[in-house]
């Protein structure tokens, strides 16, 4: 890829896990009753067909790692779990009583933070308080994210038991000098025991998150790392490039700075590098980020155009209406967003009051369904179309003129009805997706709220 390409399209921009992205959310204080209103709209709607999807975000780790831009709280304070899950299941327990009828469970994401710094008997706790007030679809798909230090046996054995079947763990790297800067030291050893241990004891999928573009990170450390990752043959790699966000209140990238970071030619040249890698591997490149199996449902929901994105990033399947329980954790009912309180204090006195602890929201307009819908068609296929006339809207055209440049450098091809991405122009996804951006073009922020798209 040629070098003046990225340094033309290496912008700040969204990442697109949803549209409109959250700092073109609704401005003025929260519509409570509306996000009711729509929560139980979404749930009548969906229920009986697709089911619903519940995220519950698990906060803690026992140390910070330096570069992780994720919504954690550091502590070794193991009596924070009880408490936490009680809030949680308090806050589950405020969306039954929304619902006229029991909730069909299709998806559990566990996310962090570190679900594993929560014992096996919590989690199990968690999910069976979850699991009381509900059924499971008939198909159903739960999974987890976990610390490869700190993920035992016991809670492989428990969450199999209780229908996880998916895990993913967080490696970045395997380089001593990247995992000491960034503070996520671990071994391959142990990467390889809980790998070894979760194949042996039933789980279908497995995954590691890799990063590319972290300090001090090199295109060979990045072919060690892959070397060594080749040897678990993950069913999943999310291969993320490095959001370097250090301005965002509470992320905490510290102990090292820009001067420290691969330039986007290098970190291009690691995500080729990675990209080439996977591909010998019998990987395929699934959206942004993500790699899979041929075996693996990604792989299978791409094939079937079935793979959506959302807050958690790409999914197999889609749900209408996806429940995010805990602190900071996003919930989704298609007409609406709204964020939960980014504090575990907060969290726990709005819950207490009786109240789901929204602290903003957004009501979808008729507009932002129709970019939304677009949105996710180039983040997910590299396509969209506009031959329907439900997904035409009046500024089209102006979207289209906004891409004319990159259809020139062979970035987009934009045919009457539709446009689609060619594969060697996948990195500037985000690009593309940005000149649909309503939101984003109306009011163009006038300081650093995104990562680079490249
Ligand atoms: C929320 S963490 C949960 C995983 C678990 N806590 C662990 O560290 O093993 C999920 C993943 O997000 C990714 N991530 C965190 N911060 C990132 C950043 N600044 N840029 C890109 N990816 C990041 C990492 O790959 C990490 O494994
Ligand atoms: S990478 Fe994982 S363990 Fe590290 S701080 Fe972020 S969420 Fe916690």
């Amino acid at each position: 890829m040629s070098k003046d390409l990225i340094q033309k399209y290496n912008i700040a921009g969204p990442r697109y896990t949803s549209y409109p992205t959250v700092p073109f959310w609704n401005k003025e204080g929260i519509a409570y009753e509306n996000w009711i209103d729509t929560t139980k709209t979404a749930f009548s709607e969906s229920n009986q067909t697709e089911g619903i999807s519940i995220y519950i975000h698990l906060p803690f780790c026992e140390s910070l790692c330096t570069f992780c831009g994720c919504h954690k709280r550091i502590t070794k304070q193991h009596h924070v779990e009880q408490p936490y899950i009680e809030t949680v299941l308090k806050e589950w327990d405020l969306y039954c009583e929304l619902f006229d009828e029991k909730p069909r469970i299709k998806e559990i994401h566990l996310g962090g933070g570190t679900p594993t710094f929560f014992s096996p008997d919590s989690l199990t706790k968690l999910i069976n308080g979850i699991l009381d007030k509900a059924e499971k679809c008939e198909e159903y798909e739960f999974s987890f994210e976990a610390h490869p230090n700190n993920t035992t046996k016991q809670h492989l054995q428990n969450l199999y038991d209780l229908g996880f079947r998916r895990n993913s763990f967080g490696v970045q790297d395997y380089d001593p000098k990247v995992q000491k800067t960034i503070n996520q030291i671990q071994s391959f050893e142990t990467v390889k025991a809980v790998t070894e241990l979760s194949k042996e004891i039933g789980y279908t999928s497995i995954s590691q998150d890799l990063v590319f573009g972290l300090p001090f990170q090199t295109t060979e450390s990045i072919v060690d790392t892959i070397t060594k990752t080749k040897e678990l043959k993950p069913d999943r790699i999310a291969f993320y490039s490095y959001a370097h966000v250090p301005w965002i209140k509470g992320v905490g990238q510290r102990g090292y700075d820009e001067n420290d970071l691969p330039s986007p030619e290098e970190k291009r040249a690691m995500y080729e590098t990675g990209k080439k890698m996977f591909a010998e591997l019998g990987y395929v490149e699934i959206g942004m980020d993500h790699f899979a199996l041929k075996t693996d449902s990604m792989h299978k929901a791409m094939d079937n155009k079935t793979l959506h994105r959302n807050f958690m990033g790409y999914t197999a399947s889609k749900t209408q209406l996806m429940v995010g329980l805990g602190m900071s954790s996003i919930s989704d009912s298609w007409y609406a967003f709204a964020q939960n309180a980014k504090t575990v204090e907060k969290y726990t006195e709005l819950v207490n009051s009786g109240k789901i602890p929204i602290f903003r929201d957004h009501e979808l307009s008729k507009e932002d369904l129709i970019i939304r819908k677009h949105i996710l068609n180039i983040m997910c296929h590299f396509e969209t179309s506009w031959s329907d006339e439900a997904l035409q809207f009046p500024e089209l055209q102006e979207c289209l003129d906004r891409l004319k440049e990159m259809e020139q450098d062979g970035l987009v091809k934009i045919t009457e009805n539709g446009l689609s991405l060619p594969e060697s122009a996948r990195p500037f996804v985000r690009n593309v997706c940005m000149a649909f951006d309503l939101q984003l073009i109306r009011n163009k922020p006038t300081t650093r709220i995104f990562s680079m798209t490249i």
